[in-house]
């Protein structure tokens, strides 16, 4: 038998040299397999009451919770850089925190007043994303509502329907349920047709982890504080398990989810990629603040290089499968990306 047919469709060498495809630049740029663009990103942002403010987040160098009318000057580098949508997240204000989390269902809330500026502002130049829980709204701290020391299930959905609804009222293009109460997705989808919102999208956090890299999130929304020493184990995924995520995924695609996202990113990406493979549905990966603080301490320190980690890290989400990231690093990663 010759060399040529031993070797079977994988070469062998030295006929077949690897290298020789990574010789030159434009050699490696023909043979990429995935490619990042601003088009893939989705930026969150966190929005608090005033006016001219903008507060850095201790533990998330670089990130800032601004009053709207900042948000909304800063969304408009975003729409100029070609980004597809933005996530808002508020800080409501520590005196309107409730146990039952009412403030979520005002429709004059910080979430629904920024939502209505920024679609006043930008129109369908980028598409606004905002989360469906309690968390930030609740006095506990938990993403629903609490009895029993327990986050009863579908006592929080009522809620999160009416939450959905306004949000969508105010001019909200994609809801983002991130509570992971069981049927919720099916649940909000009806309110939301029942409200004539039909079009109104919805991206499920269906394959959402009980993760510690939430950490700079919740001190972004002060959140943190309410928690304590709680947890929502009883509700996010446990880091052990990944068919469950597929039950997940499946589950919120059959109630009528527009999108899935895994949560969080990088210590997730083999989730992402059996959700892609499995369902071949759009499939979104949210590098969370904890992925975010730990490249920016590194680059901080001089350890990492703070550009090259950053597209790296996100260009192995694309290849991952994953058709869009949610990540903090949205705008800087576009103007890199712009060269
Ligand atoms: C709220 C929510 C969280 C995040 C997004 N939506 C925190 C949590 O579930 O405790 C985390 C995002 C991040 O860490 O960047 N339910």
């Amino acid at each position: 038998m010759s060399t040529q047919e031993t070797a079977g469709p994988w070469g062998q060498f030295p006929s077949t040299r690897l290298r020789r495809n990574r010789r030159h630049g434009w050699s490696r740029r023909l043979v990429a397999e995935s490619s990042l663009s601003a088009s893939d990103l989705i930026w969150p942002l966190f929005v608090q009451e005033g006016e001219s403010a903008a507060v850095e987040i201790g533990s998330m160098p670089g990130v800032y919770r601004l009053s709207i009318d900042q948000a909304v000057a800063q969304i408009g580098d975003a729409v100029e850089l070609g980004i597809s949508a933005i996530a808002l997240f508020p800080a409501t204000p520590a005196k309107l925190k409730t146990p039952d989390a009412l403030e979520a269902t005002n429709p004059d809330n910080l979430i629904c007043r920024a939502i209505r500026e920024v679609k006043r502002a930008y129109g369908d130049a980028i598409g606004v994303v905002a989360d469906v829980a309690l968390d930030p709204y609740s006095s506990h701290g938990q993403d629903g509502l609490v009895k029993n020391g327990y986050v009863v299930n579908d006592e929080t959905i009522e809620v999160l329907i009416t939450q959905a609804i306004i949000q969508a009222d105010a001019g909200c293009d994609i809801i983002a349920p991130s509570d992971m109460m069981d049927g919720r997705i099916g649940a909000i989808r009806k309110g939301l047709d029942k409200a004539g919102h039909h079009p109104v999208q919805l991206m499920a956090y269906a394959a959402k982890y009980a993760s510690a890299f939430y950490g700079p999130f919740r001190d972004a929304v002060g959140s943190s504080g309410n928690l304590g020493s709680g947890d929502k184990r009883t509700y996010q995924m446990n880091p052990a398990n990944s068919d469950e995520a597929l039950r997940e995924v499946a589950l919120d695609l059959a109630e009528g989810a527009d999108m899935v996202m895994v949560k969080p990113g990088m210590p997730y990406l083999d989730i992402v990629a059996r959700v892609k493979s499995t369902f071949a549905a759009p499939t979104f990966a949210y590098q969370v603040s904890g992925e975010y603080a730990m490249l920016t301490a590194a680059a901080a320190n001089g350890w990492l290089d703070r550009e090259a980690v950053m597209l790296e890290s996100l260009l192995a989400f694309k290849r991952a499968g994953a058709d869009a990231i949610l990540t903090y690093f949205a705008l800087e990663a576009a103007r890199a990306l712009r060269g």
